[in-house]
């Protein structure tokens, strides 16, 4: 794992532009995978700032996102679909057709799950994969105790996990208890993994994904088995180690 720590959120969304604006120049149709959240958002905010300057073009782009929560309706604020719209889908030339989302409203979330790998499997998998990290440890919503050999498949979310997005809803009871994720093998599929990190909130976790231990209790820990991972974490997330 390639470790980069940059001085605070700004330079981390940078590098981390940097590394999806090169997947895009190296691959004429390149595949990204995407993830939600609050950390990914420097990094859309600069891309989408290098697009209106025209130094990117997404209409080849395919985006698989690595997510969405179950029985939330897709124009909700806080669906995971109305993120992406919001935070980069709808200020680039995206083709929305090529931007993948798991449907969590789909009425047999089991056919919906193999959908969705299959399509990963036949149009994918990513050149590149954005990561964000839980405090648990989490990926996408793989929550601790996931298998590292998970497709894409339906998980209750941990207590913990509703606690921290409860900020992006009115009250704690408004966060789903379910969601649609792509499991961990499907993100181990990816060519290239990035993922990033900032802010004391996630010191611990980052402090345990450098301890080497590998673990399903630590879901992150998978990605100590990939060939090509980039962590790119800024100073207050760095310093616990
Ligand atoms: C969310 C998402 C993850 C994200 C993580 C951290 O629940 N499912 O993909 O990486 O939790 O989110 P944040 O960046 O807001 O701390």
């Amino acid at each position: 794992m390639k470790v980069i720590v940059t001085r605070d959120n700004q330079e981390m969304s940078q590098k981390a532009a940097d590394l999806l604006q090169l997947c895009m120049e190296e691959n004429e149709e390149s595949v990204l995978g995407l993830a939600t959240g609050g950390t990914p958002r420097g990094t859309y905010q600069e891309l989408i700032r290098r697009y209106k300057a025209g130094e990117l073009d997404f209409s080849h782009v395919t985006a698989f996102n690595l997510d969405e929560y179950v029985g939330v309706d897709q124009h909700h604020p806080q669906s995971y679909h109305t993120f992406m719209k919001e935070q980069l889908f709808q200020h680039v030339n995206m083709n929305i057709e090529k931007a993948h989302i798991p449907n969590g409203q789909a009425p047999d979330l089991q056919e919906e799950c193999a959908r969705y790998e299959a399509l990963i499997e036949k149009i994918g998998p990513p050149h590149i994969q954005l990561l964000g990290i839980g405090h648990n440890g989490h990926i996408g919503f793989n929550e601790p105790g996931s298998s590292f050999k998970s497709e894409t498949h339906v998980v209750d979310l941990a207590d913990s996990t509703r606690d921290a997005n409860a900020r992006f809803f009115e009250s704690k009871s408004d966060v789903p208890s379910q969601a649609i994720t792509m499991g961990i093998q499907s993100i181990m599929k990816s060519k290239r993994i990035v993922l990033i990190a900032s802010g004391e909130k996630k010191a611990e976790a980052i402090r345990r994904l450098l301890s080497q231990e590998v673990s399903e209790d630590f879901p992150a820990s998978a990605l100590h088995s990939h060939p090509d991972v980039t962590l790119i974490v800024d100073l207050s997330a760095y310093q616990k180690i």
